[in-house]
């Protein structure tokens, strides 16, 4: 079942040195216990393409656009319908733990706040309900943990807090903007299993931004790729790792690294990201493109399925079935 479908959605800043287009026509849908990926370069939009989502766009952008949850459009509602919506149907968990907790309030008041107040529970069935969340996302003593303060854990148990904190109201959809590239390794491979686990026992939603194709394949069922703002590739994960079609995407899945191969050097996209600032006609990726023809300057291209299950934004590429083979060296 489809609970969000985003529809033509654009982000813009105003700026002094002019229009920043931060997000340009964007359109996806993710349905209930789905985690769809939105990957891309930094500065590429994935961040505002969500803030907008939870009312967190800055006081020079303009959101335009359609986000339907559940044929509601969160763009146009008022802070009291997003409020309302933001504790019960969506919630968000971010790179820092401390965006999202109090550094002077004891993790426990912090998590029995959201339950008293969106969930009307008394301040004793509030304490009961978070020692169970605290425990579904595997902290130990969790009596103990609710008399203290976030600074007294360690970063993997404060990224704990945060998602049981998002998941206290049982939100359908949960949007994670690089919810693990601050810890280390092996807390970063618990979280994200405790993130599935939770996933598959409350049948949440979850749009996990990330840098890291290592997580997508992982993690993710779809694939939304961007880039300068735009949707450049959409497809499920396996089509998405074993027939990349955009020039795009073959660049990022190149710039892996890899254990089996002996490779001296790392293959880079050349070039860097287009400026936002600027009006660009065509194609946005069209000068780091090795596949570049005359026409990728005249428009931005449709998005168009390559496959069943995978479309791509290109000229080159666009219209044929046939994609060139991944050259991993
Ligand atoms: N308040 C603002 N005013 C002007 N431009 C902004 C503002 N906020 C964001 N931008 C611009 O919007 C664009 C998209 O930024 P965004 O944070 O969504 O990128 P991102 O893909 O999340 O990058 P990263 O991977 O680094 O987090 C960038 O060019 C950024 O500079
Ligand atoms: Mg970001």
């Amino acid at each position: 079942m489809t609970i969000l479908t985003i529809n033509n959605m654009n982000v813009d800043f105003a700026t002094a040195d002019g229009n920043v287009k931060a997000v340009n026509n964007l359109n996806y849908s993710i349905s209930a216990g789905e985690t769809l990926g939105i990957v891309g370069e930094s500065g590429s939009g994935k961040s505002q393409s969500v803030f907008a989502l939870m009312g967190l766009t800055a006081h020079n952008g303009k959101v335009s656009g359609e986000a339907n949850l559940h044929g509601e459009n969160l763009l146009t509602m008022s802070k009291a319908q997003l409020n309302h919506i933001r504790a019960e149907k969506i919630s968000m968990i971010f790179q820092d733990p401390m965006t999202s907790l109090n550094p002077f309030m004891k993790i426990g008041k912090q998590l029995c706040e959201v339950l008293i107040i969106h969930k009307g529970l008394t301040k004793r069935e509030a304490r009961h309900e978070s020692i169970k969340m605290l425990d579904a996302v595997r902290i130990p003593s969790p009596e103990t943990r609710l008399n203290q303060y976030p600074h007294e854990l360690s970063g993997g148990m404060r990224q704990r807090v945060m998602i049981a904190m998002a998941l206290l109201c049982r939100p359908e959809l949960l949007i994670a903007d690089e919810p693990t590239t601050a810890l280390d390794v092996t807390v970063q491979a618990q979280i994200l299993t405790l993130l599935k686990e939770l996933q598959q026992e409350f049948n949440t939603a979850i749009l996990l931004i990330t840098h890291d194709m290592g997580v997508v394949a992982e993690m993710c069922d779809r694939v939304l790729v961007m880039y300068g703002g735009n949707r450049m590739e959409q497809a499920d994960t396996e089509s998405l790792f074993n027939t990349p079609s955009h020039p795009y995407t073959q660049g990022l899945l190149r710039a892996i690294p890899s254990v089996t191969e002996d490779m001296d050097r790392l293959p880079t996209i050349p070039g860097s990201p287009p400026s936002a600032l600027i009006n660009h006609k065509g194609c946005p990726f069209k000068e780091r493109c090795e596949h570049y023809k005359p026409e990728c300057s005249v428009a931005m291209p449709a998005f168009l399925p390559v496959r069943p299950n995978q479309s791509i934004a290109c000229h080159v590429f666009g219209q044929q079935t046939v994609t060139p083979i991944l050259q991993t060296a």
